[in-house]
């Protein structure tokens, strides 16, 4: 916590209270308001958070109007052009770019963790073949803590790494699973020698019937879109995994919490609601059609991909996966492709209409990645579990901050009640 400095004046009934403020390394200055009700007995009101900090962090830093996002002061494009996944997981996790021998034994450690319990294989037989893999994904990794009993106690740190290690290691394989369960494919075992990404894709694509080569230009393309989705500060799914986490419940329960959070077309399920709604756009012509009903109050279409509660200025991921996009597909061989012909030409017409710019509505991350991700052979419904495979790095390591935080107390938000005051029961036959 940052040391008080200034101090702001609230004046109430006749009354006037010191607030203290507090300044961060970086950003706006913060209203420490945690003795308010019990000086002033008032309660602040903010549905959404939008002017509201939960918690400090020095894990990752926004600058919306910028549109800069930094991990530990180290720049996205920086890291999705010279890092890679795993080696994000480390600084996430603890801070700072690993040496050479902390990243072999970090890497080490996850690629003992990738294989799932033999029996929960049997859990995927519970569900419906045609399930939603985020529905499946909830559910099993919520079962987990029917499994690995040796690392739910979150009061022992060793537990809390070796947790940390498992989510990591074991969500590729569960999101692959869930994937082969939906279509019907025997499930494919990770393998030691070979890297995060290029696991992922064979076991999502491979089959018993032939050798699987990954393709290098994929599995770069997909570790940059797992760096690219790591964490993202206070955001819905993470800030769910934080509350969750404030009660004390084990970690495995509290990252399916995250999962059924960011699966909403709001957060996480954007990128799957996006390609669609390029995809129902279809032609460059249809476009303004389009533009008109995201802008008309009594159609609920909206421009997903587009907005964001923080950026008032460009993602700097769709700036990255933007250029990726053009890159996997140009190296596919995939020519003109129409959908990503659609994208730019939405995002140049909406970046030239007042309504998106007088809103600050720019694409965001979710905007181009379901391109990519059809390109590499993902159907739509496995765009969001890439995701929260992608983000659990992020939950992990925000997980275990706000644990390790001797401030840390249970959430519990107070409310403006609108409701009626108190009285007495009738019976029914008086009513
Ligand atoms: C992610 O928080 C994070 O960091 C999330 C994330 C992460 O990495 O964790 O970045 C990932 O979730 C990205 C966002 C993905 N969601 C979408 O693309 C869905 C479409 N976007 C919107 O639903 C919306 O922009 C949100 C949810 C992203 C942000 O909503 P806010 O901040 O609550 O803004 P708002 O709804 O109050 O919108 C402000 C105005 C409104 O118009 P007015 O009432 O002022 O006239 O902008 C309009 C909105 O109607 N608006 C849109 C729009 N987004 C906002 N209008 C049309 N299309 C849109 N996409």
């Amino acid at each position: 916590m940052t040391d008080q400095k200034k101090t702001a004046q609230l004046s109430l009934n006749g009354q006037t209270y010191d607030l203290p403020i507090l300044s961060p390394t970086a950003g706006p200055d913060v209203l420490d308001i945690r003795k308010l009700y019990s000086q002033a007995g008032v309660f602040t009101y903010d549905p959404g958070f939008t002017s509201t900090a939960s918690c400090d962090s020095t894990i990752t830093f926004i600058d919306g109007d910028k549109g800069e996002l930094l991990h530990r002061g180290y720049p996205i494009d920086q890291l999705a052009e010279k890092s890679h996944y795993l080696e994000v997981c480390y600084l996430l996790l603890y801070g700072e770019l690993p040496s050479p021998a902390a990243l072999e034994d970090f890497e080490q450690r996850v690629t003992m963790h990738t294989m799932l319990h033999e029996q929960m294989h049997y859990l995927f037989r519970g569900f419906r073949r045609d399930a939603h893999p985020m529905a499946i994904m909830v559910g099993v990794v919520g079962a987990m803590s029917a499994f690995y009993h040796d690392s739910t106690d979150i009061n022992d740190p060793w537990q809390r790494e070796v947790a940390s290690i498992r989510m990591i290691a074991k969500m590729p394989t569960i999101a692959a699973m869930a994937y082969k369960y939906t279509i019907g494919q025997p499930f494919v075992s990770p393998r030691n020698d070979i890297d995060y990404a290029s696991n992922f894709l064979r076991m999502c694509f491979a089959v018993p019937a032939e050798e699987y080569e990954v393709n290098p230009i994929l599995s770069r393309a997909m570790d940059r879109i797992f760096t690219l989705h790591a964490d993202h500060e206070q955001n819905a799914s993470t800030s769910t995994v934080r509350l969750a986490s404030s009660s004390g419940a084990n970690p495995f329960a509290c990252i399916a919490a995250g999962i059924a959070c960011l699966w909403g077309p709001a957060h996480g399920g954007a990128n799957q609601a996006a390609l669609e709604s390029l995809k129902e756009i279809g032609t460059p012509d249809r476009i303004p059609e389009f533009l008109a009903r995201a802008k008309d109050k009594d159609d609920p279409f909206r421009l997903m991909g587009f907005g964001h509660r923080v950026y008032k200025n460009f993602d700097p991921r769709a700036k990255v996966m933007k250029q990726s996009a053009d890159e996997v597909l140009d190296l596919l061989g995939v020519e003109n492709n129409p959908i990503l012909a659609v994208a730019k030409e939405l995002e140049k017409q909406a970046l030239a209409d007042d309504y998106f710019v007088d809103r600050k509505l720019f694409p965001n991350v979710d905007f181009y990645s379901g391109i990519i991700l059809e390109a590499m052979g993902f159907p739509t419904s496995m765009f969001t579990p890439i995701f929260a495979l992608s983000r659990t790095v992020g939950w992990i390591s925000q997980w275990k901050e706000m644990i390790g935080d001797p401030q840390n107390k249970i959430g519990r938000p107070r409310q403006l009640y609108l409701g009626e005051t108190e009285r007495n029961y009738t019976d029914i036959e008086s009513r």
